[in-house]
Order: structure tokens, then C-alpha cells, then sequence
């Protein structure tokens, strides 16, 4: 974790968020890479999930809703933590584990204050008066945008059942024991889809959505990279599920900090737009149109964390080997992001063999070409094997490099990250061999 953690800073992947101010406990900014990778990661997702399937519609709501939503949702009451403090030392943190009887993390003590139940949504105030009647909540999930916008879905896209409502963004939670590093924040974004289908007539009838949605998410993870053996499916029993769940698997990950969840699927019956019916006074209701006839929708939820995605993806790209030096028989040690070749924050980087100003013309104007199509990286700074080592570390698939020959032959170098072997592209061909060969 600490070699990933390092890594970040010093390539601009991640930084501590406020570092110039000491920091801000459990913030993090995304940085040059960071955020070229985030991108990637929900671009990817919207097209795998919303562009590529004929059931799916995507929407951007509101973060801030009306407070309504939050009563009818049940978070209001329900979406809380146990809260222990400490009558040693004062501190206050999450009761975890069985018995919910466990020891101060920060003292040790075990003379504990009983739990108490703390709702986690970050609360503020609409307009100037900090009063009662102007409070509101930043959205602890984006879940509830697709409740309420489902009428106006319904009414202005015609849909049939089954069919999804997608949404990526961010949400809050005043998380009582935020930690190790991006996985717990207050602030994270999330990307959701509420699934519905027809209301199940007998029993489990909603098992073969369910599924469907669990292969999905299986497709995403093999897509983003992550090892199978990483990944463990845990049902989650009664009694431990969130309020509105009838079946939750979540799916965990052995991060360096222990097996945690990565990810979850939820079905969640019609309690969520029955609630909103009743709470509203607004008819939810789909009608079937061959039957006629009236009713609510239950609904699957898979839900991703983008955050999460993030730091898997470094996680199992992260290997470290060793590599041949320019001198025969020498080897040297290489760090290297195998992130597939989509979700590499840079695709090209171009390096010309020296700065001398005929090599620099063609190597910019060769940039600037390939700019067009894909995210490059110029860098004429120190040795070649410097350079290789530095676009190893970041999870370049494709170094470009142009040298004197290039002036004569009109062709470059292109060594893969991966294998390390080297062909040599004319120019002109050079956009199509990389269109072809960062397709898989
Ligand atoms: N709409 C359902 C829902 O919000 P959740 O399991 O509470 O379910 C979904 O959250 C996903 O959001 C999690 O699987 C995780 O990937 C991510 N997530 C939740 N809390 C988080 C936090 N404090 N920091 C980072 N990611 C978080």
C-alpha cells in the first residue's frame, strides 16, 4: 500500500487534499493522472453499461435534494452507525465487530460508552437562515435521483420493463471512521443502476435479474483488470443487510488491509418508489401495455464505486520485475502499471533520442498528430532508458521514440511496456498501428 501510496504523489496520480495547509484528515485530490485515470474508469463504464445496452438510460441529478426524499428513502432514520466513545480518552469511533464489544483504537481501553446510532448525511442550509426549516442533505448515494426522476423517465422515454436508470456522481457521508487512503472518504463518487422489473408474481422471480447483474459486474471487473483471485462474493445475512434490502452480495477484495468490500448488488424490492408514492402523493405506478395493468416496479441495484475502482486498478496493475539495460546481460529493476491498455492515463508517449532541433520538429509535429487520437505525453528530458522507466511507472502502453535514422527512413521506434520489444513504424502508419493495437 505505502509503494502505491508514493507512487501517486510523486506521479500526480493522487495527493493528500489541503497538504499546504497540513492537510485535511481523509481528503484526497485527483491529479494529472489521477484524473485522466478516473475519466477513463466512468467514461468507460457509461459506455459498457448505458451506451452499449438497449435497456439502459442514463440521468445527472441534483446532490442536493428536497429533504423529503431523505425521510422517504428511510435515510433519515435509518442510515446510521453505531457510535462508541471512549471514557478513557474521549475518542469517538465506529463499534464494529460482533458483539459491537471491542477496545478504544486509540488508547486501548475497553471502558466504553454503549453504541449509539449517528446518521451519517452531511447536513447544511438552503439560503442565508440557519434554521430548522432550511435544512437539507447532500445525497448520501445517487440512487434516489433515479427514484424520483422515474416518472418523467417513464413519461417522456416510453420505456418497457425491465430496463435501468444509470448514474454516476458524487456522494457524502459523514463517515465516523473514514481510513486507508481512498477506500473510506466523506466525499466519493459512486456509479449506480436502478434496475426495474416487472413485479415478481412468485416467488424469486427476481433471481434471474439478480444474476444477470452479478455476471455483469464479473465482465466489468475481468474488463478493468482486477484477478479473480482477489475477489470474494459474500452474502450478506439478514439482519446485517441496509434498510431497503431483501438480497445483498457484496463483492470483497483483498486489499493490502484485509478483505473489504469493492462493490455491492442489491435488490430492493418496490420499497423505494413506494415510499416516494406515498410520501409524495404522486402515482408511481407502471402500466404493462398488453395487460393494462397497474403496478410498482421492483428493482436491482448494482452499485460501483468509483474510488474503489481506482484503487483496485492500481492495486493489481502494480507489478514490480526486472528489466534489460542498454549493456548486454545487465538487468535492472522496473516498476510497471499493467493497467489494460484503455484505462492507461497516457496511451503515447513521444521521445525524441535528443534535443537537437531537427529531432524536436518532427518529434512535436509527430505530438501534435498523434494528440488528435489519443492522451501522448512529450518528454526530451534525460537517457532513453530513464524515459522508458518513468512511462513504465505511470502505465504508458507505447513509447515513440525518434531518432536520427527517423530524418532518413521516416520511421520511429515503438517499444511496448509490456514485452519491451521494439518495432519500426513508418510515420505514416503509425496512428493505424496504435488505433489496432490498443484496441485489446
Ligand atoms: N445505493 C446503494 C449504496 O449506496 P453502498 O454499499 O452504501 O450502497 C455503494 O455504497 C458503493 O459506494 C460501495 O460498494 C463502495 O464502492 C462505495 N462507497 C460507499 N461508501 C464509501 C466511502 N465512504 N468512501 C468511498 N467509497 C464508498
Amino acid at each position: 500500500m505505502d509503494k502505491i501510496v508514493s507512487l501517486a504523489k510523486r506521479r500526480g496520480f493522487i495527493f493528500p487534499g489541503s497538504e499546504i495547509y497540513g492537510g485535511f484528515a481523509n481528503s484526497w485530490d485527483y491529479g494529472p493522472l489521477g484524473v485522466e485515470l478516473k475519466n477513463n474508469i466512468k467514461n468507460e463504464w457509461w459506455k459498457m453499461f448505458v451506451h452499449q445496452r438497449t435497456d439502459v438510460v442514463g440521468v445527472d441529478t441534483s446532490l442536493i435534494m428536497n429533504p423529503k426524499v431523505w425521510e422517504a428513502s428511510g435515510h433519515l432514520k435509518e442510515f446510521s452507525d453505531p457510535l462508541t466513545e471512549c471514557k478513557e480518552c474521549h475518542h469517538r469511533f465506529r463499534a464494529e465487530g460482533e458483539t459491537k464489544q471491542i477496545f478504544c483504537p486509540s488508547c486501548g481501553s475497553k471502558n466504553l460508552t454503549e453504541a449509539t446510532q449517528f446518521n451519517l448525511m452531511f447536513k447544511t442550509f438552503i439560503g442565508p437562515a440557519e434554521d430548522k426549516a432550511n435544512i437539507a442533505y447532500f445525497r448520501p448515494e445517487t440512487a434516489q435521483g433515479q427514484f424520483v426522476d422515474f416518472k418523467n423517465i417513464l413519461d417522456s422515454s416510453h420505456r418497457k420493463l425491465p430496463f435501468g436508470i444509470a448514474q454516476m456522481g458524487k456522494a457524502f457521508r459523514n463517515e465516523i471512521t473514514p481510513g486507508n487512503y481512498i477506500f473510506r472518504t466523506r466525499e466519493f463518487e459512486q456509479m449506480e443502476i436502478e434496475y426495474f422489473i416487472p413485479a415478481p408474481k412468485k416467488d424469486k422471480e427476481w433471481e434471474e435479474y439478480f444474476d444477470m447483474w452479478l455476471d455483469e459486474m464479473k465482465r466489468w471487473l475481468k474488463h478493468l483488470g482486477i484477478n479473480s483471485k482477489h475477489l470474494h462474493f459474500h452474502d450478506i445475512p439478514d439482519g446485517e443487510r441496509a434498510h431497503y434490502s431483501k438480497r445483498t452480495v457484496d463483492i470483497e477484495y483483498d486489499y493490502p488491509f484485509g478483505q473489504k468490500e469493492l462493490y455491492g448488488l442489491a435488490y430492493r424490492t418496490d420499497f423505494d418508489l413506494k415510499n416516494h408514492m406515498t410520501k409524495s402523493g404522486q402515482d408511481l405506478q407502471y402500466t404493462d401495455p398488453e395487460t393494462n395493468e397497474k403496478y410498482l416496479p421492483h428493482v436491482i441495484e448494482p452499485t460501483w464505486g468509483v474510488d474503489r475502482s481506482l484503487l483496485v486498478a492500481m492495486l493489481d496493475a502494480y507489478h514490480e520485475e526486472d528489466a534489460p539495460t542498454a549493456k548486454e546481460g545487465e538487468k535492472e529493476a522496473r516498476v510497471v502499471m499493467k493497467f489494460p491498455k484503455w484505462l492507461a492515463p497516457v496511451k503515447v508517449a513521444v521521445l525524441p533520442l535528443s534535443k537537437k532541433e531537427e529531432l524536436s520538429k518532427v518529434a512535436k509535429k509527430l505530438y501534435k498528430n498523434l494528440a488528435e487520437d489519443f492522451i501522448c505525453e512529450y518528454d526530451e528530458t534525460q537517457s532513453i532508458g530513464k524515459r522508458y522507466r518513468r512511462q513504465d511507472e505511470i502505465g504508458t502502453p507505447y513509447c515513440v521514440t525518434v531518432d536520427f535514422e527517423s530524418l532518413e527512413d521516416k520511421a520511429v521506434t515503438v517499444r511496448d511496456r509490456d514485452t519491451m520489444k521494439q518495432d519500426r513504424i513508418k510515420i505514416e502508419e503509425l496512428a493505424d498501428y496504435l488505433k489496432e493495437n490498443l484496441k485489446n
